[in-house]
C-alpha cells in the first residue's frame, strides 16, 4: 500500500515539500492548511504536473483533520515565518499557539505517525509539539541540522572550489545564532578542515567568516526576499528525513531530537546526529567533541533552555 504524508501548512515550505515528494514518487500527499484554498490549489497544480514528470502519487488539499487520518508521516510548517530584522525566537508566542492547535488536530487522527517539525523557533516548538501531542519522543523530531549543515557545506564548496559531494560536515546544537559547526568532523576531499587550515589552504579567519555566515544563513535569505523566509533548502531537508523513515534507510542525519542525558543534556530537544529508520529516531549518535565544541554546544543548549523557559511563561501547561 502506498504511504501517506500529511503536510500541515501549505505555504512556501509546505508547497515545496509536496512538489519534491511528488517528484520522488515517495508517498500520497495531503496538504492541510487553515487557508484551505491554498492547500487545494497547490495540490491540484502539482497533480497536473504528473503526466509531465511521470509520478503516480495522489495529492489533495483540505482544512479538515479527518482527511489526514492514518498518516505515516506528518511534516509541520504551520506558523508564521520571519520578517527582515526578526530572529527565529521572535516567532515564539504566535507559533506556540498554532502548534498547540496542530497537536490537537493530529494526536487522535494519526497516533502512529512519524512527525517532523519545521516551524520556528525550531527546538522549542518541536519540544512543545511533543508535550502537547503526547506522541512518543522517538517519533517527534525537528528539522534544522540537515539545513544548517547543507548551508555550511555549500559555502565551503564555493570557497574551496570543491564539489559539495566531496565535503562532509555537520552543524549541531540549537537552530539559532548559537548553532555549532563541527569543524573537528569536517572533511574536504578526505582531508580534515583543521589540517587544511594548518597547511594554509584556507585561513582560520576566512573559515570563521563561513561559520558566521552559516549561522546567519536564514537571515541572509529573509533580507533578500523581504517577504517570507527560506523554503527550497528547508523543504529538501525535511524530505530527506521523511524518506529515511519511510524506506528504513537508517541514515545518520543531524536533527533536533529529545536528549535524555546524551551530550550532557537532559529533557531538552537540540540538534544532534541521529539514525532515522522505521522506528523513528532509532539512535542518538554521540560524537567525541573537542573542548571548544563542547563549550559551544553547551552555550547553544543554554539558549534553547532559556527560550523554553520563556515558552513556559507563555503557557504554564508546558
Ligand atoms: N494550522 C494549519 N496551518 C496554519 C495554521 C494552523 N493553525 N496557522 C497558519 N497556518 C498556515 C498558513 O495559512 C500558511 O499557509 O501555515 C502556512 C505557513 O506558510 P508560510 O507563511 O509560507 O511560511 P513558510 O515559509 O512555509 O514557513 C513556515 O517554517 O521555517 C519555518 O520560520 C518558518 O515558522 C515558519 C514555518
Amino acid at each position: 500500500m502506498r504511504k501517506k504524508i500529511t503536510l500541515i501548512g501549505a505555504g512556501q515550505i509546505g508547497g515545496t515539500l509536496a512538489h519534491l515528494i511528488a517528484l520522488k514518487d515517495l508517498a500520497d500527499v495531503v496538504l492541510f492548511d487553515v487557508a484551505s484554498g491554498i492547500a487545494k490549489g497547490k495540490a491540484l497544480d502539482i497533480a497536473q504536473s504528473s503526466p509531465v514528470n511521470k509520478f503516480n502519487i495522489k495529492l489533495s488539499g483540505t482544512d479538515n483533520y479527518e482527511d489526514t487520518k492514518n498518516s505515516d508521516v506528518i511534516i509541520i510548517t504551520a506558523g508564521v515565518p520571519r520578517k527582515p530584522g526578526m530572529t527565529r525566537d521572535d516567532l515564539l508566542g504566535i507559533n506556540l499557539k498554532i502548534i498547540k492547535q496542530v497537536a490537537e488536530g493530529i494526536k487522535n487522527t494519526s497516533p502512529n505517525a512519524f512527525v517532523i517539525c519545521i516551524t520556528n523557533p525550531l527546538d522549542v516548538i518541536v519540544m512543545a509539539l511533543q508535550k502537547y501531542s503526547g506522541f512518543p519522543k522517538n517519533k517527534v523530531v525537528g528539522m534544522a541540522g540537515i539545513l544548517d549543515s547543507s548551508r555550511f557545506i555549500y559555502f565551503l564548496s564555493q570557497e574551496l572550489n570543491i564539489p559539495v559531494q566531496k565535503i562532509d560536515s555537520f552543524v549541531l546544537g540549537g537552530h539559532g545564532d548559537s548553532m555549532v559547526a563541527m569543524l573537528g568532523s569536517t572533511k574536504v576531499d578526505g582531508k580534515k578542515i583543521t589540517d587544511l587550515v594548518k597547511d594554509g589552504k584556507i585561513k582560520k579567519e576566512r573559515l570563521n567568516e563561513i561559520v558566521e555566515r552559516t549561522k546567519k544563513g536564514g537571515a541572509e535569505i529573509v533580507k533578500h526576499l523581504e517577504k517570507g523566509s527560506a523554503f527550497y533548502a528547508p523543504a529538501a531537508s525535511g524530505v530527506e528525513m521523511a524518506e529515511s523513515y519511510l524506506k528504513d534507510l537508517k541514515k545518520q542525519l543531524p536533527c533536533a531530537a529529545f536528549l535524555n542525558g546524551e551530550y550532557d543534556t537532559k529533557d531538552l530537544y537540540a540538534g544532534v546526529p541521529v539514525i532515522i529508520g522505521s522506528n523513528g529516531v532509532e539512535k542518538i549518535v554521540e560524537l567525541n567533541l573537542s573542548s571548544e565544541e563542547k563549550e559551544n554546544f553547551k552555550k547553544s543548549i543554554n539558549s534553547v533552555q532559556e527560550l523554553f523557559n520563556a515558552a513556559k511563561k507563555i503557557d504554564p501547561s508546558l
